[in-house]
């Protein structure tokens, strides 16, 4: 077996660029280079969407996870298109992180950060190049920051400009985000604001109106103590993160900035590196390597415990807490086999890692009518053992990554509301993967809560 240095190639000096001298898996190939080029110099001069202000402070909360202080919930869709850029989808989405995360507070008496897929959620690795139908063959589609989802030349097209809509669109997303939580709306003592239309009708509504109540009498009751308001938890944080995915556009905005050392991305305040790009000589991990933020790598099956340290040591040399989550995405039915060695090879070599679980990409199946979905009870399971055998590794689950909505869609199968996969063709929006809605994304934290409870 090849140790870790055996597998790490030679590292040379870092730059914004130098990932342009690597193999980049997963680029668009643009058809004009001037275009884009001309795109990238005005996306470096627009105003970053995030501070390393920002950045260092969900760095210092992640760490606090590393230790079991903290408990990170990461959120949103798939991925985020043009269109959802609106009131009410953003909207929506905030209230069912916070409606999550108000539970799992509950259970596990932890305070939860909220890591939003969103505001730049806009490119997707796919798993082929091209997409043939009735006889034609073009691009496939990369997300709206690429390309169109229509099925014509035109809109498959990568087209440069793209990238400046997606940055101003994350930019309309986290002024809406950030405005909404100034004006009181996350303010834990106002949960009402949060509800959702249909809330009454869930299954799940008493057993979070009694959550919600027993949270607003600790309040009263530390209120009275003290006699002020609590003005810390009036204000909840929330963060942004996306797929680093497109390397042109990460690299636009990496910047250095006058009160702190280092090269940040400013897009975002946590970019993930996505499993099909994790190569370890690829392009993307030479650029992840040289961001100071805190960033995420999600593994799948097939990574070794070798390759797994490795991969720490590229991309955390100096072994700091926060900087390094991995988010493991093995499914229900691999989890057992692959996790183990990993966490414990990791553990062995007092490596500083926050542990994710990420129970939606290796649990995603198709139908028989060919429809792309997810079960209810695999995910909850991969969460359960992946619980479990953190713990039994000597560390602990310090995290959960869902892909959701707060509307009631039917994309996943399962759950008390009893989704069935006839129900799939009712309501089934998502253009990539599924969903869990509404129901199913607080069915799932309630058991949470309730795992983390047991075990706290
Ligand atoms: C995703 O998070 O949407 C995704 C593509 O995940 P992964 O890289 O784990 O397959
Ligand atoms: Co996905």
């Amino acid at each position: 077996m090849q140790t870790a240095s055996e597998i790490s190639p030679k590292v040379e000096p870092w730059t914004p660029d130098s990932w342009q001298r690597r193999p980049a898996a997963q680029q668009p190939v643009y058809p004009d280079a001037k275009a884009l080029e001309s795109s990238l110099k005005h996306l470096s001069r627009l105003p970053p969407l995030v501070t390393s202000y920002e950045i260092e402070n969900l760095k210092q909360q992640l760490a606090g996870a590393v230790r079991g202080e903290r408990f990170l919930l990461q959120g949103g869709d798939c991925s985020e298109s043009f269109a959802d850029c609106e009131s009410s989808a953003i909207a929506s989405k905030l209230k069912i992180l916070l409606q999550m995360s108000l539970v799992l507070v509950q259970g596990g008496k932890k305070r939860v950060i909220r890591l939003g897929r969103f505001a730049g959620q806009y490119a997707k690795p796919r798993s082929a190049d091209t997409e043939t139908q009735r006889g034609v063959t073009l691009p496939c589609y990369r997300g709206d920051m690429i390309n169109r989802a229509g099925f014509s030349e035109a809109e498959r097209r990568p087209d440069p400009e793209l990238l400046l809509r997606a940055y101003e669109r994350s930019g309309l997303t986290i002024n809406f985000i950030r405005s909404l939580i100034e004006g009181g709306f996350a303010d834990l003592h106002h949960p009402e604001y949060w509800e959702l239309n249909f809330v009454a009708n869930s299954p799940h509504a008493a057993e979070y109106t009694r959550m919600v109540e027993s949270i607003g009498e600790s309040l009263r009751f530390m209120e009275t103590l003290t006699g002020s308001v609590l003005a810390d938890i009036n204000r909840v944080d929330f963060f942004t993160s996306h797929e680093g995915l497109h390397l042109h556009y990460e690299q636009a905005q990496t910047r250095q900035v006058p009160r702190h050392l280092g090269w940040y991305n400013l897009s975002t305040h946590f970019p993930w590196i996505g499993e099909r790009t994790r190569a370890l000589d690829g392009a993307h991990i030479e650029y992840f390597r040289g961001i100071t933020n805190p960033i995420g790598v999600k593994i799948g099956p097939g990574l070794t415990p070798d390759e797994a340290l490795a991969l720490a040591e590229r991309l955390n040399p100096k072994n700091e807490a926060g900087r390094l989550t991995l988010i493991h995405r093995f499914g229900a039915g691999r989890v057992e086999q692959c996790l183990p060695s990993i966490a414990e090879t990791l553990q062995e070599q007092g490596k500083q890692i926050l542990w994710c679980c990420d129970p939606m990409h290796g649990n995603t199946e198709t139908t028989k009518s060919g429809i792309k979905t997810r079960r209810f009870e695999n995910i909850l399971s991969e969460l359960e053992k992946s619980y479990r055998i953190l713990k039994e590794c000597g560390t602990h689950l310090g995290g959960v990554h869902f892909e959701l909505t707060g509307d009631n869609v039917t994309e996943c199968i399962g759950g008390a509301s009893g989704v069935t996969e006839a129900d799939l063709t009712r309501d089934y929006r998502s253009q990539l993967d599924p969903r869990l809605n509404y129901e199913q994304a607080m069915e799932m934290a309630l058991l949470l809560a309730r795992l983390m409870a047991q075990n706290s």
